[in-house]
This record gives structure tokens, sequence and C-alpha cells, in this order.
């Protein structure tokens, strides 16, 4: 299974503030949907408040994890830890970790690519993305939006996908 982050972040890894978004970009909104449609998304229990009447994203797997909930609001399922969230979804092709900052911190080391919208301009925020050592990833895609009036600032869409850290094993050598 592939795990997958998805995530907007500013230059100063800024992701959040009063548990919601520090922008409000309609066309990352919408690669947000393109993106993640038909898959299976995982979210920490903020970020489920957060979302809009705190309904599931439509036409998508919901997953949150929370220790303190009670039991699975309707149409989403609950897990109360990142191992049972990957024994859950283990069936699934990929899956998308869609924060928020709690969450990134505890997937990142096991991510497999990165989807990031890096919006080019700093945030004052309460909640922020994990730092990034870019050499161990390499940019698989890149589009940058430079154009739209409604941001007022660039910001690029980058798909990063994990170097090959483990060495392939060597055929056993022989000892005379
Ligand atoms: N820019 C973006 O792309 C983006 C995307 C998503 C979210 N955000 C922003 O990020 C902010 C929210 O992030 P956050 O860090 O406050 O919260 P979060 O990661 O969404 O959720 C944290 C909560 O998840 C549960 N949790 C986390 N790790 C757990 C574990 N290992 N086992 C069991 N439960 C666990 C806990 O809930 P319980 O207390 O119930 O145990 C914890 O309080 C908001 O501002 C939101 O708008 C930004």
């Amino acid at each position: 299974m592939r795990i997958n982050i998805i995530v907007a972040i500013a230059e100063n890894r800024a992701i959040g503030k009063d548990n919601q978004l520090l922008w409000h970009l309609s066309n990352d909104l919408k690669h947000f949907k393109e993106v993640t449609s038909g898959k299976c998304v995982i979210m920490g229990h903020n970020t489920y408040l957060s979302l809009p009447g705190q309904r599931p994203l439509p036409k998508r797997r919901n997953v949150i994890i929370s220790d303190r909930l009670d039991e699975a609001p309707e149409g989403f399922e609950m897990v109360t830890s990142i191992p049972d969230a990957l024994e859950l979804v283990k069936d699934e092709e990929e899956v998308f970790i869609m924060g928020g900052g709690m969450i990134y911190a505890q997937f990142l080391p096991m991510a497999d690519r990165l989807y990031l919208t890096r919006v080019e301009k700093r945030f004052e925020a309460d909640t922020f993305f994990p730092y990034i050592n870019f050499d161990e990833w390499e940019l698989i895609d890149l589009n940058v939006i430079d154009d739209d009036e409604q941001a007022g600032f660039t910001y690029r869409y980058e798909i990063w996908e994990r170097k090959e850290q483990k060495e392939e094993p060597q055929p056993e050598q022989k000892t005379e």
C-alpha cells in the first residue's frame, strides 16, 4: 500500500491556525478533490472537527484517528492508533494522509509520496508541517500557478517520491 501525504504548506511550513486553514484557495480545494476522489483519506480528530458540518468527504473512504471520540461519526470509520489505521486500510492500493499537524508528523517517516501545495508566502500559524529533508525525496511532478488572482500569491503543486533508502540485497559472498 502506498502512503501519500497531501498538504498545503506555506514557506515557513505553516499549515493552520485556530483549527482552520490559513488561506482560501478554491483551485487547491479542487486539486485536493481530484487527487483524493475514490481513495481513502486519513485524518486526525482536529482536522475532522474542521470539516464543514463535520461531514465526510464525498466519494472517499474517510478514516479518523482519535483517542477521545466515543464512536465513529456517521460516514466515517474510526481507529485509536496509527497501527490500527494501517491495519484497517491495508487492502487499499494507496491512502492519503490529510492532516493535520500531529498526524503528518507521525506519518511522514513512513510516507512514500508527498503531494504538496507550496504556497510562496509566510503565514502566522499555530500548526506546522514537520521539517522535510528534500535530499530524501525526488521531485516527480511540478505545476507552478502564478496567475491565480484569488490567491494573490504564487503556489506550486509538487509531487515528491521517496528515494529508495534500502540497498538491494547483495548475493552472498563465498569465502574460501
Ligand atoms: N494546510 C493543510 O493542508 C492542512 C490539512 C489538514 C489540516 N490542517 C490544519 O491543521 C490543524 C489541525 O492539526 P492538529 O495537529 O491540531 O490536529 P490533527 O492532527 O488533525 O488531530 C490531532 C488529534 O488526532 C488524534 N491523534 C493524533 N495522533 C494520534 C494517535 N497516534 N493515536 C490516537 N489519536 C491520535 C488526537 O485526537 P484525540 O484528542 O481525540 O485523541 C489528536 O488530538 C488545523 O488548523 C487544520 O486546518 C491543514
